[in-house]
Protein backbone atom coordinates (compact mmCIF):
# COMPACT_ATOMS: atom_id res chain seq x y z
CA UNK A 1 0.00 0.00 0.00
CA UNK A 2 1.20 3.61 -1.21
CA UNK A 3 -1.78 5.13 0.24
CA UNK A 4 -0.66 8.74 2.09
CA UNK A 5 -1.77 7.57 6.01
CA UNK A 6 -3.51 10.79 6.41
CA UNK A 7 -5.85 9.65 4.02
CA UNK A 8 -6.09 6.47 5.24
CA UNK A 9 -7.16 7.95 8.82
CA UNK A 10 -9.90 10.37 7.43
CA UNK A 11 -11.47 7.50 5.84
CA UNK A 12 -11.20 4.89 9.08
CA UNK A 13 -12.57 7.61 11.04
CA UNK A 14 -15.25 8.19 8.63
CA UNK A 15 -16.54 4.39 8.26
CA UNK A 16 -15.28 3.39 11.83
CA UNK A 17 -18.77 2.87 13.55
CA UNK A 18 -19.74 -0.06 10.35
CA UNK A 19 -21.89 -2.36 11.06
CA UNK A 20 -20.65 -5.79 11.60
CA UNK A 21 -21.70 -8.23 9.07
CA UNK A 22 -20.56 -7.28 5.44
CA UNK A 23 -22.97 -7.48 2.47
CA UNK A 24 -21.56 -9.61 -0.56
CA UNK A 25 -24.56 -9.89 -1.98
CA UNK A 26 -24.76 -6.30 -1.71
CA UNK A 27 -21.35 -5.51 -3.92
CA UNK A 28 -22.80 -7.68 -6.94
CA UNK A 29 -25.79 -6.80 -6.87
CA UNK A 30 -24.21 -2.50 -7.45
CA UNK A 31 -21.68 -3.97 -9.83
CA UNK A 32 -24.62 -5.88 -11.84
CA UNK A 33 -26.57 -2.35 -11.56
CA UNK A 34 -23.29 -0.78 -12.68
CA UNK A 35 -22.71 -2.95 -15.55
CA UNK A 36 -26.04 -2.62 -16.94
CA UNK A 37 -25.79 0.92 -17.55
CA UNK A 38 -22.12 1.31 -19.24
CA UNK A 39 -20.86 -1.04 -21.82
CA UNK A 40 -17.17 -1.00 -20.94
CA UNK A 41 -17.79 -1.83 -17.30
CA UNK A 42 -16.33 -4.69 -16.21
CA UNK A 43 -18.35 -6.62 -13.47
CA UNK A 44 -16.14 -9.31 -12.29
CA UNK A 45 -13.51 -6.30 -12.06
CA UNK A 46 -15.83 -4.50 -9.78
CA UNK A 47 -16.70 -7.06 -7.16
CA UNK A 48 -13.15 -8.31 -7.04
CA UNK A 49 -11.91 -4.77 -6.09
CA UNK A 50 -14.57 -3.96 -3.58
CA UNK A 51 -14.17 -7.23 -2.10
CA UNK A 52 -10.66 -6.64 -1.92
CA UNK A 53 -10.90 -3.33 0.25
CA UNK A 54 -7.67 -2.13 1.91
CA UNK A 55 -10.21 -0.87 4.91
CA UNK A 56 -12.66 -3.75 5.33
CA UNK A 57 -15.59 -4.69 3.29
CA UNK A 58 -17.70 -1.53 2.85
CA UNK A 59 -21.41 -2.62 3.39
CA UNK A 60 -23.36 0.85 2.28
CA UNK A 61 -22.82 2.86 -0.74
CA UNK A 62 -20.54 5.65 0.95
CA UNK A 63 -18.31 3.29 1.95
CA UNK A 64 -18.31 1.39 -1.29
CA UNK A 65 -18.02 4.90 -3.02
CA UNK A 66 -14.85 5.23 -1.90
CA UNK A 67 -13.29 1.99 -1.80
CA UNK A 68 -12.27 2.30 -5.63
CA UNK A 69 -11.29 5.81 -5.11
CA UNK A 70 -8.42 4.75 -2.48
CA UNK A 71 -7.68 1.56 -4.85
CA UNK A 72 -7.34 3.58 -7.73
CA UNK A 73 -4.43 5.58 -6.17
CA UNK A 74 -2.95 2.80 -4.91
CA UNK A 75 -2.40 1.81 -8.04
CA UNK A 76 -1.93 5.36 -9.42
CA UNK A 77 1.24 5.72 -7.38
CA UNK A 78 2.58 2.14 -7.98
CA UNK A 79 1.95 3.18 -11.68
CA UNK A 80 4.24 5.88 -11.28
CA UNK A 81 6.77 3.91 -9.73
CA UNK A 82 6.73 1.30 -12.38
CA UNK A 83 7.02 3.88 -14.74
CA UNK A 84 10.28 5.12 -13.11
CA UNK A 85 12.02 1.65 -12.92
CA UNK A 86 11.07 1.01 -16.77
CA UNK A 87 12.85 4.55 -17.44
CA UNK A 88 15.82 3.28 -15.47
CA UNK A 89 15.98 -0.08 -17.12
CA UNK A 90 17.01 1.77 -20.26
CA UNK A 91 14.98 -0.87 -22.91
CA UNK A 92 13.14 2.26 -24.35
CA UNK A 93 14.44 4.02 -27.69
CA UNK A 94 14.27 8.22 -27.66
CA UNK A 95 10.20 8.13 -28.46
CA UNK A 96 9.55 5.59 -25.52
CA UNK A 97 11.17 7.68 -23.21
CA UNK A 98 9.22 10.49 -23.71
CA UNK A 99 6.02 8.89 -23.98
CA UNK A 100 7.33 7.30 -20.31
CA UNK A 101 8.09 10.77 -18.98
CA UNK A 102 4.64 12.41 -20.19
CA UNK A 103 2.85 9.11 -18.37
CA UNK A 104 5.15 9.64 -15.18
CA UNK A 105 3.80 13.09 -14.98
CA UNK A 106 0.15 11.79 -15.57
CA UNK A 107 -0.01 9.18 -13.16
CA UNK A 108 1.55 11.43 -10.52
CA UNK A 109 -1.29 14.11 -11.43
CA UNK A 110 -3.97 11.10 -11.40
CA UNK A 111 -2.81 10.38 -7.80
CA UNK A 112 -3.43 14.10 -6.61
CA UNK A 113 -6.31 14.26 -8.36
CA UNK A 114 -7.65 10.91 -6.65
CA UNK A 115 -6.21 12.07 -2.90
CA UNK A 116 -8.53 15.55 -3.96
CA UNK A 117 -11.79 13.25 -4.94
CA UNK A 118 -11.73 11.43 -1.73
CA UNK A 119 -11.36 14.64 0.49
CA UNK A 120 -14.24 16.16 -1.79
CA UNK A 121 -16.45 12.98 -1.36
CA UNK A 122 -15.58 12.76 1.99
CA UNK A 123 -17.34 16.24 2.45
CA UNK A 124 -19.87 15.32 0.61
CA UNK A 125 -19.16 17.33 -2.56
CA UNK A 126 -19.81 14.53 -5.47
CA UNK A 127 -19.92 16.68 -8.08
CA UNK A 128 -16.10 17.60 -7.70
CA UNK A 129 -15.38 14.28 -6.77
CA UNK A 130 -16.93 12.67 -9.93
CA UNK A 131 -14.76 15.73 -11.85
CA UNK A 132 -11.39 14.53 -10.20
CA UNK A 133 -11.89 10.74 -10.75
CA UNK A 134 -12.95 11.82 -14.31
CA UNK A 135 -9.33 13.57 -14.62
CA UNK A 136 -7.79 10.98 -13.44
CA UNK A 137 -9.21 8.42 -15.58
CA UNK A 138 -8.34 10.82 -18.43
CA UNK A 139 -4.60 11.28 -17.57
CA UNK A 140 -3.96 7.35 -18.19
CA UNK A 141 -6.04 7.59 -21.87
CA UNK A 142 -3.58 10.45 -22.65
CA UNK A 143 -1.24 8.29 -21.73
CA UNK A 144 -2.17 5.23 -23.69
CA UNK A 145 -2.30 7.71 -26.60
CA UNK A 146 1.13 8.98 -26.53
CA UNK A 147 2.41 6.00 -26.87
CA UNK A 148 -0.58 4.98 -30.02
CA UNK A 149 0.45 8.20 -31.97
CA UNK A 150 3.97 6.01 -32.82
CA UNK A 151 2.52 4.34 -35.56
CA UNK A 152 -0.32 7.21 -36.74
CA UNK A 153 -0.52 6.55 -40.34
CA UNK A 154 2.19 5.01 -40.73
CA UNK A 155 2.60 1.48 -43.58
CA UNK A 156 2.87 -1.12 -41.02
CA UNK A 157 1.69 -5.23 -40.56
CA UNK A 158 0.68 -5.98 -37.02
CA UNK A 159 3.97 -7.19 -35.70
CA UNK A 160 5.27 -3.46 -35.75
CA UNK A 161 2.31 -1.73 -34.21
CA UNK A 162 3.29 0.18 -31.32
CA UNK A 163 2.04 -1.12 -27.39
CA UNK A 164 2.24 0.66 -24.56
CA UNK A 165 3.86 -1.25 -21.13
CA UNK A 166 0.84 0.17 -19.48
CA UNK A 167 -1.86 -1.15 -20.46
CA UNK A 168 -2.78 -3.26 -17.86
CA UNK A 169 -2.43 -0.09 -15.46
CA UNK A 170 -4.32 1.74 -17.93
CA UNK A 171 -7.41 -0.60 -17.55
CA UNK A 172 -7.21 -0.94 -13.46
CA UNK A 173 -7.53 2.77 -13.14
CA UNK A 174 -9.95 3.41 -16.07
CA UNK A 175 -12.16 0.24 -14.44
CA UNK A 176 -11.46 1.59 -10.96
CA UNK A 177 -13.05 5.18 -12.15
CA UNK A 178 -15.90 3.53 -13.63
CA UNK A 179 -17.00 1.90 -10.28
CA UNK A 180 -16.55 4.97 -8.82
CA UNK A 181 -18.02 7.36 -10.77
CA UNK A 182 -21.33 5.10 -10.80
CA UNK A 183 -21.48 4.74 -7.47
CA UNK A 184 -21.24 8.44 -6.59
CA UNK A 185 -23.74 8.88 -9.26
CA UNK A 186 -26.44 6.41 -7.68
CA UNK A 187 -25.64 8.07 -4.39
CA UNK A 188 -26.16 11.86 -6.09
CA UNK A 189 -29.38 10.75 -7.32
CA UNK A 190 -30.45 9.58 -3.78
CA UNK A 191 -29.64 13.15 -2.47
CA UNK A 192 -30.51 15.34 -5.15
CA UNK A 193 -32.90 16.82 -3.18
CA UNK A 194 -30.76 17.79 -0.06
CA UNK A 195 -27.72 19.25 -2.11
C1 LIG B 1 -21.91 3.79 5.70
O1 LIG B 1 -21.24 2.81 6.44
C2 LIG B 1 -20.23 3.33 7.26
C3 LIG B 1 -19.56 2.15 7.88
O2 LIG B 1 -19.22 1.21 6.91
C4 LIG B 1 -20.82 4.29 8.28
O3 LIG B 1 -19.79 4.85 9.06
C5 LIG B 1 -21.53 5.40 7.56
O4 LIG B 1 -22.17 6.23 8.48
C6 LIG B 1 -22.55 4.82 6.61
N1 LIG B 1 -23.08 5.91 5.81
C7 LIG B 1 -24.35 5.98 5.47
C8 LIG B 1 -24.74 7.14 4.62
O5 LIG B 1 -25.16 5.15 5.84
C1 LIG C 1 -12.75 -8.37 -16.15
O1 LIG C 1 -12.05 -8.44 -14.93
C2 LIG C 1 -11.54 -9.72 -14.64
C3 LIG C 1 -10.99 -9.68 -13.23
O2 LIG C 1 -10.09 -8.63 -13.06
C4 LIG C 1 -10.51 -10.10 -15.68
O3 LIG C 1 -10.01 -11.39 -15.42
C5 LIG C 1 -11.18 -10.07 -17.07
O4 LIG C 1 -10.22 -10.31 -18.06
C6 LIG C 1 -11.84 -8.72 -17.30
N1 LIG C 1 -12.63 -8.78 -18.53
C7 LIG C 1 -12.34 -8.05 -19.59
C8 LIG C 1 -13.30 -8.15 -20.73
O5 LIG C 1 -11.35 -7.33 -19.65
C1 LIG D 1 -3.49 -2.34 -8.46
O1 LIG D 1 -2.18 -2.60 -8.86
C2 LIG D 1 -1.63 -3.77 -8.32
C3 LIG D 1 -0.20 -3.81 -8.75
O2 LIG D 1 -0.05 -3.63 -10.11
C4 LIG D 1 -2.40 -4.96 -8.80
O3 LIG D 1 -1.87 -6.14 -8.26
C5 LIG D 1 -3.82 -4.81 -8.34
O4 LIG D 1 -4.59 -5.85 -8.89
C6 LIG D 1 -4.38 -3.50 -8.80
N1 LIG D 1 -5.65 -3.34 -8.14
C7 LIG D 1 -6.72 -3.35 -8.80
C8 LIG D 1 -7.97 -3.22 -8.00
O5 LIG D 1 -6.73 -3.44 -10.02
C1 LIG E 1 -7.56 1.94 -21.46
O1 LIG E 1 -8.57 1.29 -20.70
C2 LIG E 1 -9.91 1.57 -21.12
C3 LIG E 1 -10.85 0.85 -20.18
O2 LIG E 1 -10.78 -0.52 -20.35
C4 LIG E 1 -10.13 1.13 -22.55
O3 LIG E 1 -11.43 1.52 -22.97
C5 LIG E 1 -9.10 1.77 -23.43
O4 LIG E 1 -9.22 1.24 -24.72
C6 LIG E 1 -7.70 1.49 -22.90
N1 LIG E 1 -6.77 2.18 -23.74
C7 LIG E 1 -5.85 1.51 -24.40
C8 LIG E 1 -5.03 2.30 -25.35
O5 LIG E 1 -5.65 0.33 -24.21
Amino acid sequence: MNLPLHLISMVLLFILVSPAHTSDDMIVKTCEKCAAKTEIFNSTFCVSSLEASPIGQPTNLTAMAVVPMLEALDNATATASTIERMMAGGGFDGYGVACLRDCLQLYQDAADELADAVRAFLKGQFGTADVMVSAAMDAAVTCEQGFAERDGGGDHDDDDVWRSPLGRENYSLFELGEISLCIISMLSDGVSTAS
